[in-house]
């Protein structure tokens, strides 16, 4: 039997277990922490930086990090939303994300989170970098142009579906999420049930003729926050 770790988060008292990460310990409490990289039953990666929170005064990233007995967290403090405004609108200007014609819009999390933070416009200059789209699968498209890099479609594809159809190559700005065929993503094993063809957060990787299948205005992020699901103990 496992003993029940106590810590601080914003003030109130969680009780995580041992091996829990502060994540999913403040989740279970009905605490939301953002994250775009992490999702649920695949390893966490620990790269997107969204859901850094501060613990005992010093940044961690709240899905790799485990709980410890008295760890005093601070989650939602302008501090830390001032941080994840920052990592949140460098992602923006670093892909092409036009929302207003992007068929994810309403159920994308990034959107979604940019909200939730209070993001009108990003502070910082767009890089409209030049990025390659893919819609020779039958089934499935891949538009770099929106890829955040959160790895969720790699590791979806590589732990749950075992196929290891996509994965990154390069480094820095060049760093892009290539797929185990000589080009095309309609010559890789990828079959649209696969967990990879729903992972991404965004609408980098996404089924074909579904798009509109729900109408802008009724999605999951139209009425509701992101988070709040879990703040309503939903989650
Ligand atoms: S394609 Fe989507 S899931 Fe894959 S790394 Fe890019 S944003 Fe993440
Ligand atoms: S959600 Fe923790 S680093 Fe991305």
């Amino acid at each position: 039997m496992s003993a029940t770790i106590e810590f601080v988060i914003d003030g109130k008292e969680i009780q995580g277990q041992p091996g829990q990460t502060i994540l999913e310990a403040a989740q279970q409490a009905g605490v939301y922490i953002p994250r775009l990289c992490y999702m649920k039953g695949l390893v966490p990666h620990g790269s997107c930086r969204v859901c850094t929170v501060l613990v005992n005064g010093r940044p961690q990233s709240a899905c790799t990090q485990p709980v410890a007995p008295g760890m005093v967290v601070e989650n939602n403090t302008e501090k830390v939303t001032a941080l994840r405004r920052n990592i949140v609108e460098m992602l923006f200007v670093e892909g092409n994300h036009f929302c207003m014609f992007c068929e994810k819009s309403g159920n994308c999390e990034l959107q979604a989170l940019a909200y939730r933070l209070g993001i009108a416009a990003p502070k910082y200059p767009y890089l409209f970098p030049t990025r390659d789209i893919d819609m020779s699968h039958p089934d499935v498209f891949i538009d770099r142009n929106r890829c955040i890099l959160c790895g969720r479609c790699v590791r979806a594809s590589r732990d749950v579906d075992g196929k290891h159809v996509f994965d990154f190559v390069g480094r820095g700005p060049h760093k892009r999420v290539a797929v185990n065929a000589e080009v095309r993503l309609a010559d890789t094993n990828l079959d649209v049930r696969d967990k990879a063809a729903e992972a991404c957060p965004v609408g980098a990787i996404m089924k074909k003729r579904v798009g509109y299948a729900v109408p802008i205005g009724q999605r999951l992020y139209d009425h509701k926050p992101i988070g709040s699901e879990i703040e309503n103990g939903k989650k």
